[in-house]
């Protein structure tokens, strides 16, 4: 049995794109599972973006105002992709209007609004969903279900990092990302997000953090005109950068594990490198997205035939690689974790079941951010606490 779903796409820069495409996949990819999602309507202020959408993705129709969006009745599930200024006031006038929300992290400027739409959420009963894609890897989702068997053992020690080379150039423009009424929180939000979603999923709650903050490219050229946050200016006018280039983490998980996080937007050589080690009790395995279907592992009751770490490639019996390539070592990309988020809400939307993760989730990752912040004033450690 099929069951159609009418999907409204708000702001069509890279993550309206990338949205757009992933639900397009839905039925390519997972033709058994009887969800299909229908293109209705994107909105952004750029009516080139939406023309473009159109003519890509065959959304029925475009709009400039997103509230048009929410006033659609065959729109069943809205994707939320804007920059993070308009997370709070677009979620909470998407769930008053009834829609479920798919919004990209950091759901919010700051964790005090992440925390005000996981409510309002709540409140309206409605589902919800953020875009932690990385944790979709299938190797890491094996790794997932190895922890979970306890396989690993207990959890001794975590080490999360997310470096990336967006801001290295020092020419990289000023773009909503680099300011702080507009994106809130720097890398905080934009990459520690990503990390503690992982090191939540995989070692548990976070019970006290100690952390530090940079910004070391205290300004940057103005944009000329709208483009992407890779985009450089070599002359014009500058202005401050308002939000941090680094934080750096000491963590204490609540089932006594130790652990580091530390998150960078211009570090130079590593693009996207997410990557994290984790030890355990009985084994050991880390993983970096840079090389996404490899998975390193060590588990004591495999050391004789195999010290140290093995590499494994990921492979048709791991969660969803099957539903991409029949061998092992074809490997998945970004936008397949994209594919797989958006069939993983889509699934939870049809059963009327709620599906992680979910706001809850990113209210979980905003307490810990929120402790991070604290932190840096301080300058103690802090206790992680749900407000
Ligand atoms: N999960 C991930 O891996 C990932 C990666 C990149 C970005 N993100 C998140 O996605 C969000 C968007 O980032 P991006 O890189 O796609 O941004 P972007 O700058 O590429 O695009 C933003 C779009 O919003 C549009 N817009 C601005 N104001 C609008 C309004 N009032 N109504 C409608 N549209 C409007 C712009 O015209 C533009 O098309 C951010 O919250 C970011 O943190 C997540």
């Amino acid at each position: 049995m099929t069951r159609e779903v009418g999907i409204g796409v708000i702001a069509m820069g890279w993550m309206g794109m990338t949205h757009s495409r992933a639900y397009q996949q839905v039925v390519n990819r997972f033709p058994d599972s009887g969800v299909v999602p229908r293109l209705k309507v994107c909105a952004d202020t750029d009516s080139d973006r939406t023309n473009e959408a159109c003519r890509r993705f065959g959304f029925e129709r475009t709009a400039e105002d997103w509230r048009e969006v929410l006033d659609d009745p065959d729109v069943e599930v809205v994707s939320i992709t804007s920059p993070n200024w308009l997370h709070r006031e677009m979620c909470l006038a998407a769930l008053e209007a009834g829609k479920h929300v798919f919004c990209e992290k950091p759901v919010g400027r700051e964790p005090s609004e992440t925390r005000e739409i996981a409510a309002a959420a709540q409140a309206a009963g409605l589902l919800t969903f953020t875009g932690f894609c990385y944790r979709w890897s299938p190797v890491v989702q094996h790794l997932l279900a190895l922890i979970k068997e306890g396989r690993l053992g207990q959890v001794t020690h975590y080490r999360g990092r997310f470096f990336c080379g967006y801001g290295h150039n020092p020419k990289s423009v000023l773009s909503w990302r680099f300011d702080r009424n507009k994106a809130g929180f720097g890398v905080l939000g934009d990459l520690m997000s990503h990390a503690l979603d992982m090191a939540l999923m995989l070692a548990g709650p976070v019970a006290e953090v100690v952390s530090e903050n940079e910004t070391f490219i205290s300004e940057r050229p103005i944009p000329s005109q709208a483009g992407t946050h890779f985009a450089v200016s070599e002359d014009g006018p500058v202005a401050a950068v308002t939000n941090e280039d680094y934080v750096g983490a000491m963590v204490r998980f609540a089932n006594g594990a130790r652990g580091t996080l530390e998150v960078c937007r211009v570090i130079g050589g590593s693009d996207c490198e997410h990557t994290f080690e984790l030890n355990g009790t009985k084994g050991s395995a880390r993983w970096n997205f840079e090389r996404m279907n490899e998975l390193e592992l060590f588990l004591d009751d495999q050391a004789v035939e195999r010290p140290g770490y093995a590499r494994l490639q990921s492979r048709p019996e791991f969660p969803r690689h099957g539903d991409f390539n029949p061998g092992g070592a074809v490997g998945l990309g970004y936008e397949d974790l994209m594919t797989i988020e958006v069939h993983e809400f889509l699934r939870g939307v049809v059963a009327g079941e709620p599906v992680e993760p979910s706001f809850e989730q990113i209210a979980r990752v905003a307490d810990v951010q929120a402790a991070m912040a604290r932190s840096w004033e301080t300058r103690t450690w802090e206790n992680v606490t749900a407000e």
